[in-house]
């Protein structure tokens, strides 16, 4: 064992798997053994592995400026360039963007300038964020608090109240519809207990609304049909923001730009990270509506300056990865691409809806679960997530690298480059996963038919 602290691991089972190289969907591990990269490593390798085109506006940019920083009013034009660049893509107004490293960070910048902006235009009680359970937006300190998944909160002391994070039902139907209720009646309950909590917490009080369009490690939840429509018509009347943490959604992932775009959401704050730079270099994005930036502007002045900003905001390199990468799902017409294959890749998920094992399949685009369950006729869970570590190690023994997320729940979420045949390799090494699954599952005795 070495001397690494593993992230999001079994500190009992580390050091599981020595991957070495990629090329394309694939990766490989230090015995030569070839993985289809169905995760796009964690949502996020959206041009897959080895894009010489990429790497080579990343080494230029080495050569040219390998460090700078932006405070202070210093600035290199990659940074800009890549700002204006995002800034004509996103569905906010005048949107102004403040760049950082990994998801978690954008998502606490935005707690942070949230409480900036409400205490500079004078509404300082105006601090609570809804927040949803069964979602993930991080693990730092503040981001983890929005986070809304036990195991990122156990033994931690995550300061939920301390930042005022409320909590409001997951939409999901699938687990948390009641005995003989309709999609329709489970979206109505939803939506009254959501009204319910702002109005006992005071609309006053409540500065914005978290969400990711469809969740990723939280099992790939696809909110009902009218559900954001119907929060949307709250917020607006509560004048409450919506956050849309886009870190997976964002760039083609769900068959559109964003994942906004999919389940018709007019945010005003945006989250984006992971496909920004197709995970070639960490690149964050903390996104405001340009009236929340205006009114910061006069009270940093008054301050000295806009105290928030890392070492690493606006990496030059960081910034060429981005820019290259939207140039190229530009100019490749890549949202469209991936717009396809995700309709493929949903109707051939789709058949394994009968596999006896299978409780439901859920996604959108190219992001999807099959989820596990004891009973397939009533959904009942299992108790613990043993079945799916079974069968992620199934996929590894079959070529295939895949990740249970939420106990049971199989993510798929591959590469936007990937095609027709490698969806159907994809799926027919998942297949032969799934059958030794089965076997070992009924020589447990783990089912109850
Ligand atoms: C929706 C969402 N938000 C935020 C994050 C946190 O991003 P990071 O791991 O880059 O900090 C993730 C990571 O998976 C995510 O899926």
């Amino acid at each position: 064992m070495t001397t690494l602290i593993y992230p999001t691991t079994n500190l009992k089972k580390t050091e599981q798997l020595n991957i070495v190289r990629g090329e394309g969907v694939y990766i490989y591990d230090d015995e030569g053994n070839q993985y289809l990269e169905g995760l796009a490593g964690l949502w996020c390798s959206a041009l897959g592995y080895g894009n010489a085109e990429l790497i080579e506006a990343i080494t230029r940019q080495l050569h040219t400026l390998s460090y700078s920083h932006m405070f202070g009013g210093r600035t290199h034009q990659v940074g800009m360039d890549l700002a204006n660049k995002l800034g004509a893509m996103l569905p906010v107004a005048d949107a102004k963007i403040f760049l950082a490293n990994s998801g978690s960070e954008a998502n606490d910048s935005h707690i942070k300038m949230l409480h900036y902006y409400f205490n500079v235009v004078g509404k300082p009680q105006k601090k609570k964020i809804i927040a949803l359970q069964r979602s993930y937006h991080g693990v730092t300190m503040a981001s983890a608090a929005l986070t809304g998944l036990p195991a990122n909160h156990t033994h931690f002391d995550i300061p939920v109240d301390a930042l005022g994070i409320l909590r409001a039902d997951a939409p999901h139907y699938y687990r948390g519809r009641l005995a003989g209720e309709t999609e329709a009646g489970f979206t109505a309950r939803l939506i009254a207990n959501l009204e319910q909590l702002i109005l006992r917490e005071g609309p006053d009080t409540i500065a914005a609304y978290i969400a990711e369009p469809v969740t990723g490690a939280s099992g790939v939840v696809v909110p009902p049909e009218n559900y954001f429509a119907d929060v949307q018509r709250l917020l607006k009347k509560y004048d409450i923001l919506f956050w849309a943490d886009e870190v997976i959604c964002g760039f083609g992932r769900t068959g559109n730009d964003f994942g906004s775009t999919t389940m018709g959401i007019q945010p005003q704050l945006m989250t984006l990270a992971k496909q920004l730079s197709s995970a070639y270099i960490p690149i964050s994005a903390a996104v405001i509506p340009g009236t929340m930036y205006e009114a910061m502007v006069e009270p940093s002045a008054q301050v000295g300056v806009f105290g928030h900003g890392y070492t690493y905001t606006g990496h030059p390199v960081a910034c060429a990865a981005a820019l290259k990468t939207l140039e190229i799902f530009e100019r490749d017409r890549l949202f469209e691409h991936a717009a396809r294959m995700g309709k493929y890749m949903q109707e051939r998920l789709r058949e394994f809806q009968n596999h006896p094992l299978v409780g439901e399949v859920r996604g959108k685009g190219l992001i999807a679960a099959v989820e596990l369950v004891k009973n397939k006729k009533t959904g009942e869970a299992f108790a613990d997530g043993k079945l799916g570590a079974f069968t992620t190690q199934a996929c590894l023994q079959n070529g295939l690298s895949l990740r249970a997320v939420a106990g049971n729940s199989i993510a798929f979420c591959p590469p936007l480059i990937i095609t027709s045949a490698q969806i159907d390799e994809m799926l027919d090494k998942f297949t032969r996963a799934l059958e030794s699954t089965l076997v070992y599952a009924q020589h447990e005795k783990m089912l109850s038919l």
